[in-house]
């Protein structure tokens, strides 16, 4: 959506802290032992007690309160009951509803200690997402979004998975326009000043592509290897993007 006033600015401010707020809780709690069930029940404690809604389970009947994808699986998991291990990396993923107003976010996280590679994949995935967001003005390319993600990952030698890309949000979970982590210089499409959008790029040690999984929901890893994605709800303007999930 495009923003159309200060009141509906406030809502999306709102939801947007309330997920960040069930992202970083839900992180805090990421340990070799802990359930991705015990994670979703944290989060979706939270979100009723803020009076939201899963955004999810509200638009696609999805079977958990946020996403959480574990080891090969890259977006789209379900909460499941097998314990987190020490050297993995899991990824949340929450998104939710209030007054109308949708807001996402994302981050991936170690549990316990982790590879030096597999950090360096959180730091460079975590910097892509950062500079990206920084260089979506009004008035830019949407393409400035690959063209700096596509950037970062080369830098630090990792790739990025095709089809799993930012979007519009606001009046509902995805939205127009689809905002590709890789560069199309063919696009031509403009940022628009009060634009509600997410950066979200999925950065890998070896795969490019996904597949899904026979749940009917998990995207897994194609090629095998380790991903990460971290993913901000912003407000487009002419300087510095309006964060609201951070
Ligand atoms: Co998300
Ligand atoms: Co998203």
């Amino acid at each position: 959506m495009t923003i159309d006033g200060p009141d509906q600015l406030e809502k999306l401010k709102e939801i947007g802290a309330i997920c960040r707020d069930v992202l970083r809780t839900m992180g805090e709690a990421v340990r070799p032992g802990v359930t991705p069930k015990d994670l979703d029940a944290i989060g979706g404690k939270m979100l009723r007690e803020a009076g939201a809604q899963s955004a999810p389970m509200l638009a696609y009947d999805f079977p958990g309160y946020t996403c959480i994808s574990v080891g090969d699986a890259v977006a789209h998991g379900i909460p499941g009951d097998t314990p987190l291990q020490e050297g993995q990396l899991v990824n949340i993923d929450v998104s939710a509803e209030k007054n109308g107003i949708f807001a996402d976010t994302g981050a991936s996280f170690a549990v316990g200690k982790i590879a030096p590679e597999l950090q360096k994949l959180l730091d460079a995935t975590r910097d892509a997402q950062r500079k990206a967001m920084f260089a979506a003005r009004a008035g830019q390319p949407i393409n400035i979004v690959g063209k700096t993600v596509q950037r970062e990952a080369q830098k630090h030698g990792f790739q990025i998975i095709e089809g799993l890309n930012g979007h519009g949000v606001g009046a509902w979970i995805h939205e127009e326009p689809t905002v590709p982590n890789l560069y199309y210089p063919s696009d031509r499409t403009k940022l628009v000043e009060g634009q509600v959008i997410t950066i979200e790029p999925f950065l890998t040690t070896k795969s490019r592509h996904y597949v899904e999984d026979e749940d009917g929901w998990t995207l897994r890893l194609s090629n095998g290897g380790h991903g990460a994605q971290f993913e901000h709800t912003f407000v487009i303007t002419k300087g510095a993007p309006i964060v609201v999930t951070a």
